[in-house]
C-alpha cells in the first residue's frame, strides 16, 4: 500500500484507537476548458497524484469527530445536529457541506489528510469533499458516481458559497490513469483520451494568490449569464462565434469570445491528442492563457511571466495559467527530457524577478476516487 495511506491509517489508529477504512480522492490539474465549466461547455482536465486521503470507522458515542492531519486540529459534533450546522466559515464547511447530505445513523471518526497544495488551483477542495463524501459511507461501488459528484458540487455552492462549475468534482471521481478526461458539462458525459507518450506535465506554483479571485469569479459567472440573455441561448455553450456581434457592450464581448473560443480550442486539443501532434497541444495552450488573459482577464503579472518565460525554453509545447486563476499555478507542456532544464531555467528567473521559489510538480494523469483498504 502506498506510504501515505499508511500513514493515515497509522495516525488514524493512535489517535482513535479503530481500524479504520482509507479513501482516495485526487485534485487535478485543467489541461484545456477554462471558465468554461459553468456555461456548459467543455473542459479536459487530468487527475493528479496529489490526493486528499480519509480514514473512517463508526463510532459509539453518536458524534461526528473530523480531525485535519495537516492542521492538527480536531472539531466534533453531536450527529443530530449536522442538519442544522451553519457555515463556520473555514475548513469544516467543505466536510460538513458534503457530510449533512449524507445520512448517518451512527457517529464516526474521520481523519483527513492531503498532499493537494492549498489555494494553488489544483482543486484541495473538490479532492476534499469527494474522499469526506466516501469516509461519510457513499457506496462508491453501487451509488452513481455522478450523484456523488453533484453532491459534491452542491456542498460548495451552497454551503461553502462558492459558485463552482462542477469540473473539479467531476474529474475527481471519474480520473483515468493515464488519459485526460473530456467533459461535456451539460450533457455530463466524458471520454478518456489517451496523452501522447514522452509527453511531461509539469505544474509551477507561483505562490501568489490575489485577493479579488473569489469575488472575480462571481463576476465572471454573471457576466457570461448576460452574455447569454443577449443572446437568447440558455448558456454560452449554444452561441456561435458569428452571433457575438450582436453583443454591444465590450466588456461581455470578451467574456463571451474566451468562452466560445476556448470551447472550440478543447475540441482542437482532443484532436491534436489523439492524432500525438504535441505542437499543436502547445500552441493551444498558449492561445488559451492569452484569451484568458486579455478577453477574460483572470491571469496576473506573475502567470503571465511564467508562461512568457516558459515558453521561450527549449523542449516546452505550451504553457498556460489552470483554474481559476489571480494566482496559483500555471501548466506546462514538454518533452520529458526537458524537465530538468526547464525547472531550474524557471526557478531562477521567477527567483530573480520576483524574490520567490516557485514550487514544481510533475504530474502524472491518475485514476479518480477510489477505496483503498
Ligand atoms: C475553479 C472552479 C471550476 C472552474 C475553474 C475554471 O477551479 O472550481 O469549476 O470553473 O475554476 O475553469
Amino acid at each position: 500500500m502506498a506510504i501515505t495511506a499508511q500513514l493515515v491509517i497509522e495516525a488514524f489508529e493512535k489517535r482513535f484507537n479503530a481500524t479504520p477504512d482509507v479513501f482516495r480522492a485526487p485534485g487535478r490539474v485543467n489541461l484545456i476548458g477554462e471558465h468554461t465549466d459553468y456555461n456548459l461547455g467543455f473542459v479536459c482536465p487530468i487527475a493528479i497524484d496529489f490526493a486528499c486521503y480519509t480514514a473512517s470507522a463508526p463510532n459509539r458515542d453518536g458524534v461526528l469527530r473530523v480531525f485535519s492531519l495537516n492542521l492538527d486540529e480536531g472539531r466534533e459534533w453531536p450527529i443530530d445536529r449536522l442538519a442544522s450546522l451553519v457555515p463556520a466559515k473555514d475548513w469544516t464547511d467543505y466536510v460538513i457541506g458534503v457530510i449533512r447530505q449524507i445520512p448517518m445513523a451512527r457517529g464516526r471518526d474521520i481523519l483527513i489528510y492531503s498532499t493537494v497544495p492549498v489555494g494553488s488551483g489544483l482543486s484541495s477542495s473538490a479532492a476534499l469533499e469527494v474522499s469526506t463524501a466516501l469516509a461519510a459511507g457513499w457506496d462508491l461501488e453501487h451509488a452513481p458516481r455522478l450523484d456523488l459528484v453533484k453532491l459534491c458540487r452542491r456542498a460548495e455552492n451552497e454551503f461553502v458559497g462558492v459558485p463552482c462549475g462542477i469540473m473539479d468534482q467531476y474529474i475527481s471521481v471519474f480520473g483515468q490513469d493515464g488519459s485526460a478526461v473530456k467533459i461535456d458539462c451539460r450533457s455530463l458525459d466524458h471520454e478518456a483520451v489517451a496523452l501522447p507518450a514522452g509527453l511531461a506535465i509539469v505544474a509551477v506554483n507561483s505562490l501568489v494568490k490575489h485577493e479579488l479571485s473569489q469575488g472575480a469569479y462571481r463576476d465572471r459567472v454573471a457576466e457570461c449569464g448576460r452574455a447569454a440573455a443577449t443572446l437568447g441561448v440558455e448558456s454560452l455553450r449554444d452561441a456561435s462565434l458569428d452571433a457575438l456581434s450582436r453583443i454591444t457592450d465590450p466588456i461581455i464581448l470578451q467574456r463571451a469570445r474566451h468562452v466560445v473560443t476556448e470551447d472550440l480550442r478543447v475540441e482542437q486539443f482532443v484532436a491534436a491528442c489523439r492524432s500525438g501532434d504535441v505542437g499543436a497541444m502547445g500552441r493551444l495552450f498558449v492561445e488559451s492563457h492569452r484569451s484568458l488573459q486579455h478577453d477574460y482577464e483572470v491571469s496576473c503579472e506573475e502567470l503571465d511571466f511564467l508562461v512568457d518565460h516558459a515558453i521561450r525554453i527549449e523542449g516546452v509545447h505550451g504553457a498556460r495559467m489552470t483554474g481559476g486563476g489571480f494566482g496559483g499555478c500555471t501548466v506546462n507542456l514538454l518533452q520529458a527530457s526537458a524537465v530538468d532544464l526547464f525547472e531550474s531555467s524557471i526557478r531562477d528567473a521567477y527567483q530573480l524577478r520576483y524574490g520567490i521559489d516557485p514550487a514544481f510538480y510533475r504530474v502524472k494523469a491518475t485514476a479518480g476516487a477510489s477505496k483503498l483498504s
